[in-house]
């Protein structure tokens, strides 16, 4: 059964008609469908499983920025998932929602002194540094706790991940990792400071990758390093490829999540054969979008049917403040009328929010047969939607349920608007 789907002119969740969603919680929610995100971490759970070596060879780590709903990671650690976090905000939330700290990495350019204290009382798995003074700090912290803080260091690859500039992460002038050409510099620096344990090397080369090629030979060049340590005898234990897989947004065709990790293995297992004599290494993956993206929808009302003078617009009760990413990078995104009115004149549409910017849209020219008081499905918004939200317009977050089969569970209340300011005061 397809996860979002038509069934007698009415646009379903699962089995549930999101009309009876919006008439239960009201609008605008986000819908999130419990059996795609479970396939779809089956996908690279399933694909470690046939690939990597040993039991303990591979672990996904989930990256809590992409939806962070506490219900979502207690899902997916139910199914053994590891997180990639970026703060110690989302490691407070990986433990409230069950996961387990020991198969936690911890990624991101600039981690404060608290969140490496929190991090290591918590014992996580691992920290991605990404430069020479956050290694000098990490070191001090652990000392401090009298602790060995356990790192990998995220290079820079330099390998162009043809994707938007925004969200390609891997090419030289990026802020983030080290520089390919200072890497082992780097990891001798690190490796003489007592309070560090080298365990790992990392990489992420950007986001909505539809081809894995980029992907293939940013690990050819981990590869070599991972030689060239071993060499130096710094030896590794596990490699990290970082996440960035696409999703279909509107007819993109992404390479599936078995497929790459097939052919990574294949790369991985044949280096290990021939170098090391078949001596394994741990391999980590830190996949958001591909797991949650078209496992959610926004469900919003249409207010208000508006004829400018040169366009129509359909004012809907989502924002950018919902939804930030057509704003954002212009990003695309599907539109779909929960009821189908056969017979009705279809119209194009700019679907816009109420907020007081150009730049509030969430889908432009769009034909759509439409009347005041619809309801629209806003697509592919599982990832990078309520986590990227804010109270711009002093707007309430939106509400946010799951659906598994025919039943529905709020698993975030919508904000109220009284609740946005209880943390500011007055003058004396
Ligand atoms: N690991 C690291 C170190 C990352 O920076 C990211 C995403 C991921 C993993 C997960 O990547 P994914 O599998 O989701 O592609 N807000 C943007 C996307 C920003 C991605 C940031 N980093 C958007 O809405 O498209």
């Amino acid at each position: 059964m397809p996860h979002f789907s038509y069934r007698d002119g009415e646009f379903c969740a699962e089995a549930v008609p999101l009309k009876d969603i919006a008439s239960r919680f009201g609008t605008p929610t986000y819908v999130y469908s419990k059996q795609a995100l479970t396939e779809n971490f089956a996908a690279y759970a399933d694909a470690c499983e046939r690939h990597a070596r040993g039991a303990d060879a591979a672990l996904v780590c989930y990256s809590v920025k992409s939806n962070s709903n506490l219900a979502v990671l207690n899902l997916l650690a139910g199914m053994g998932s590891g997180f990639d976090i970026v703060s110690g905000g989302e490691l407070l939330r990986v433990i409230a929602a069950g996961g387990d700290p020991r198969k936690v990495i911890f990624s991101g350019v600039g981690k404060s002194r608290d969140e490496m204290r929190l991090a290591l009382e918590h014992d996580i798995l691992c920290f991605n540094v990404e430069s020479i003074p956050e290694l000098h700090r990490l070191n001090e912290v652990a000392a401090g706790l009298g602790r060995k803080a356990p790192v990998s260091l995220r290079v820079n690859p330099n390998v162009d991940a043809k994707t938007h500039p925004y969200i390609s992460t891997g090419l030289k002038d990026n802020k983030f990792g080290v520089a390919y050409e200072d890497t082992l510099a780097t990891y001798r620096a690190a490796a003489d400071l007592p309070h560090l344990d080298v365990v790992g090397i990392d990489c992420h080369i950007g986001s909505q990758l539809l081809d894995d090629a980029p992907l293939l030979e940013a690990l050819d060049k981990v590869i070599e390093l991972v030689d060239q340590l071993e060499a130096l005898g710094i030896p590794l234990h596990h490699l990290d490829i970082g996440g960035g897989l696409g999703i279909t947004y509107d007819k993109e065709a992404p390479v599936a999540a078995g497929d790459y990790l097939g052919r990574l293995f294949a790369r991985i297992n044949a280096w290990r054969d021939e170098k090391y004599q078949g001596k394994g290494i741990k391999v980590l993956f830190e996949p958001g979008r591909s797991i949650v993206g078209n496992a959610g929808l926004l469900l919003t009302e249409v207010q208000y049917l508006k004829h400018g003078a040169t366009k129509n617009f359909a004012v809907v009760d989502a924002a950018m403040n919902d939804l930030m990413r057509p704003a954002m990078y212009e990003a695309w995104h599907g539109v779909k009328e929960v009821i189908q009115h056969s017979g009705d004149a279809a119209a194009v549409y700019d679907v816009v929010g109420p907020i007081c910017e150009s730049g509030d849209w969430l889908a432009r020219a769009r034909t759509l047969a439409i009347r005041d008081g619809d309801l629209l499905a806003i697509m592919s918004a599982g990832a990078y939607g309520m986590t990227m939200a804010s109270n711009y317009n002093t707007r309430g977050r939106a509400a946010e349920v799951m659906v598994d089969g025919a039943q529905v569970h709020l698993v975030r209340q919508r904000e109220n608007p009284a609740d946005l300011f209880v943390l500011e005061s007055l003058l004396p």
